[in-house]
């Protein structure tokens, strides 16, 4: 565990790097500011903005444990069977569903692997994804929230509600 803590001083970390340096290394951080190309360009402006999906729907673990969860090519089509069934971008859902493939979408947010994480307790407090995600509703393409990977940003919110900020909490 304290290998695992240190390893952010050893190697290169955006985060705790001066500003001088991070001027330097600006593009390779880049990822805080590109979101990924997806497989197929799914929009959540349209699915969560337009059409008001509710996020768990499609992310319905962030109830039971750590992980939201991607929905599956199943969830998809169960809309897509019959909704916008002929556009290309949906034609690629109903080939990945007859070929039995998932589709590989690309990671946006990362913490580092040495952080534990638990969506449920968060979800049955009432908080927000707002609050760790940004309006996920009006993007287009899901940005990285650059906020998760600062410690601080945790440590705040769990000190001014009396959530536990023992170390072994979030590093274990
Ligand atoms: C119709 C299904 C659907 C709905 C509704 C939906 N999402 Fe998603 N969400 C996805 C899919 C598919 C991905 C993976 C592709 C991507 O990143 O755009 C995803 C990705 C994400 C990610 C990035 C995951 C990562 O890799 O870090 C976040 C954050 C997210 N959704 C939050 C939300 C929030 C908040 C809402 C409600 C405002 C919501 N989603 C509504 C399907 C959905
Ligand atoms: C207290 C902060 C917080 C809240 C609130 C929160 N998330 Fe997350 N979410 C995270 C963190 C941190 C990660 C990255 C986890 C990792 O990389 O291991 C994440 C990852 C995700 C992912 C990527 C898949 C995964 O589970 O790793 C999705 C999708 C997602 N969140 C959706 C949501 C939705 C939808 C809501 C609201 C219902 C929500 N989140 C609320 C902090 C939060
Ligand atoms: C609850 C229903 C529902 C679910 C579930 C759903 N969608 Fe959609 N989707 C829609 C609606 C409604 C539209 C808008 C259709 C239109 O404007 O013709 C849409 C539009 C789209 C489009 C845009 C088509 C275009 O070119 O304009 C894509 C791509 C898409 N969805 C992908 C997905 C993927 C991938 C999933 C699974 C992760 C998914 N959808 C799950 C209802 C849904
Ligand atoms: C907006 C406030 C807020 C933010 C931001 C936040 N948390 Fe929490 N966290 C809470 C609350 C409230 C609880 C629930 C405490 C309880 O159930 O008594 C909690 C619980 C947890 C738990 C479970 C603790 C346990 O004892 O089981 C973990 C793990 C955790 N948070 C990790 C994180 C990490 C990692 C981050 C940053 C990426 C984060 N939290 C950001 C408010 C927050
Ligand atoms: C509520 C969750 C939480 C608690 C409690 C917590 N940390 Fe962290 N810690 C994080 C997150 C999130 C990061 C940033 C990870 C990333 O960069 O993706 C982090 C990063 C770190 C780093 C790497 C340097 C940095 O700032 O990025 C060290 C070292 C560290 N924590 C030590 C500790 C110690 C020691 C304690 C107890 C005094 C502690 N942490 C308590 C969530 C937490």
């Amino acid at each position: 565990m304290i290998m695992n803590v240190l390893r952010p001083f050893i190697s290169v970390h955006c985060a705790v790097l001066p500003f001088a340096i991070t001027l330097l290394v600006f593009t390779g951080c880049e990822r805080h500011d590109t979101s990924p190309r997806q497989p197929i360009a799914f929009s959540h402006t349209r699915h969560a903005g337009e059409y008001s999906i509710n996020c768990q729907y499609c992310h319905s673990g962030v109830r039971r444990g750590p992980s939201a969860s991607i929905p599956s090519v199943q969830t998809c089509m169960g809309c897509h069977q019959l909704v916008a069934a002929t556009k290309p971008e949906v034609i690629k859902i109903r080939q990945a569903w007859e070929n039995k493939e998932p589709i590989r979408w690309m990671k946006v947010n990362r913490v580092a692997d040495f952080v534990f994480f638990n969506h449920a307790p968060h979800i049955a407090k009432g908080i927000d994804c707002r609050t760790c995600h940004g309006d996920v509703a009006t993007m287009t393409e899901v940005r990285p929230f650059v906020k998760l990977n600062n410690m601080t940003f945790c440590v705040d919110c769990h000190r001014e509600n009396k959530a536990s900020i023992d170390c072994y909490t979030c590093h274990r």
